[in-house]
């Protein structure tokens, strides 16, 4: 008798056991296959801040379609901070009833009816950046609450996360999204403080912000407060994005946050340098200005096929700094092809001619290769060992390079 409840407790348990791997095996692939190019889509953030409200999403997800920015590849449409007032007493999060007067998931349903991912945002802390409730402690209850809504994008962010620790903390989320059934892609927005591009990948997280938040401006840095350091210009996140280029690849990215393209801080060739270094470090490209009023040029800057291209790239490599002189820069992104995607990038307040040499872009120097300008749209002949260009300030040229 004894043996057999003996026997019955050790099945028991190796069937619990059996049920869990299973279980976990299925979550593992739930989320396995997200982001295997760069997320591109839209967020209210740098644009809205907390003016967030049904009706300007409903239109901003119009605009997605109408202005062919669908068509260009972008998909998720992200409600950032301040959609959420407060938590109901059972813990569930209460969505501001004056701004969302139908609720989330009406929402979700009109973003999905055009074709759309519907995305929005919470932090890993007790609050919020703008100080609304976070998810610390409800992580399965507000897993459960996006999937029924219907999200298949979560920024979590990392205001008031005081001691926790910030792998456990994303893992946490990751794990609690997987349980709730729903592939959902998983933007760690942790400013790169506990270096994410060396555990992201590991905790389920699809793109990990490096660095604090961008502002619309070409370079330098802003404090927000004395003492707090900072949000930065295009150039500052470039420099510290450099480095981490082995870490991106297919469903996990490095995050240099989202565009600032058309917001009206930079000029128009600020602006396509900006976006022209988005693409050849493959980063999200998330636009955030207002999609229902964008001048022709900004919607030619976001709309570039052949710039985007380049960012979307299947095999997924970050491009790298292969030359720097003063203000003059080169870079190159590996394209699945073999061919090569180039910056010409000037920093400087005058034009100047800069070289390409194919040692640079790892050809040999004997090769002849086509050049076709991705701005210009333009096929610029048969090149020899190097292609030089002049750039103007502040300015790109922008080259694929097919020997
Ligand atoms: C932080 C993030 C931003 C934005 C705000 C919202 O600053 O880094 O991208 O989400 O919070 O409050």
């Amino acid at each position: 008798m004894k043996m057999n409840r003996l026997l019955f407790v050790l099945c028991f348990c190796a069937s619990l056991l059996v049920a869990n791997s299973v279980a976990q095996q299925e979550s593992a692939r739930l989320s396995a296959n997200l982001a295997l190019t760069p997320p591109m889509g839209w967020n209210s953030w740098n644009k809205f801040g907390c003016n967030v409200s049904e009706e300007m999403i409903r239109n901003m997800a119009d605009a997605v379609v109408k202005s062919g920015m669908r068509d260009a590849g972008y998909q998720y449409v992200n409600i950032d901070d301040c959609w959420q007032v407060s938590r109901d007493a059972s813990g569930n999060i209460v969505v501001d009833p004056q701004h969302f007067p139908h609720g989330m998931k009406p929402v979700g349903d009109y973003i999905h009816s055009l074709g759309l991912k519907f995305g929005v945002y919470s932090d890993a802390g007790s609050k919020t950046c703008a100080g609304r409730p976070g998810g610390l402690g409800h992580e399965y209850q507000d897993a459960i609450q996006y999937a029924a809504w219907g999200v298949d994008y979560l920024k979590y962010d990392w205001c008031s996360s005081t001691t926790q620790d910030a792998r456990a903390s994303y893992a946490n989320i990751r794990a609690a999204l997987d349980a709730a059934g729903r592939p959902i892609v998983l933007s760690i927005c942790e400013w790169g403080t506990a270096k994410p591009w060396l555990w992201g990948q590991e905790v389920g997280g699809n793109l990990w912000r490096s660095t604090g938040d961008i502002q619309d401006r070409w370079e330098g840095k802003k404090e927000w407060k004395p003492g707090d350091c900072c949000s930065y210009g295009v150039l500052a996140i470039v420099d510290q994005e450099a480095p981490l280029y082995s870490y991106a690849g297919p469903g996990h990215w490095n995050d240099p946050d989202m565009l600032e393209v058309g917001n009206g801080g930079m000029t128009d060739i600020e602006y396509r340098s900006h976006f022209s270094l988005w693409a050849i470090l493959a980063a999200p490209l998330i636009a955030g200005n207002d999609l229902r009023d964008m001048r022709p040029e900004i919607h030619d800057i976001l709309t570039n096929k052949e710039v985007i291209a380049v960012d979307q790239d299947p095999i997924g490599r970050q491009g790298k700094r292969v030359w720097k002189n003063g203000d003059l820069e080169v870079w190159s992104k590996q394209m699945k092809d073999g061919s090569r995607a180039v910056v010409l990038l000037n920093r400087g307040s005058a034009e100047q001619k800069i070289n390409v040499n194919w040692e640079d872009l790892g050809y040999p120097t004997h090769f002849s290769a086509e050049v076709r300008d991705l701005w210009q749209h333009q096929d610029m002949g048969k090149f020899t060992g190097k292609f030089s260009a002049a750039v103007i300030s502040h300015g790109v040229v922008m080259v694929a390079v097919r020997p």
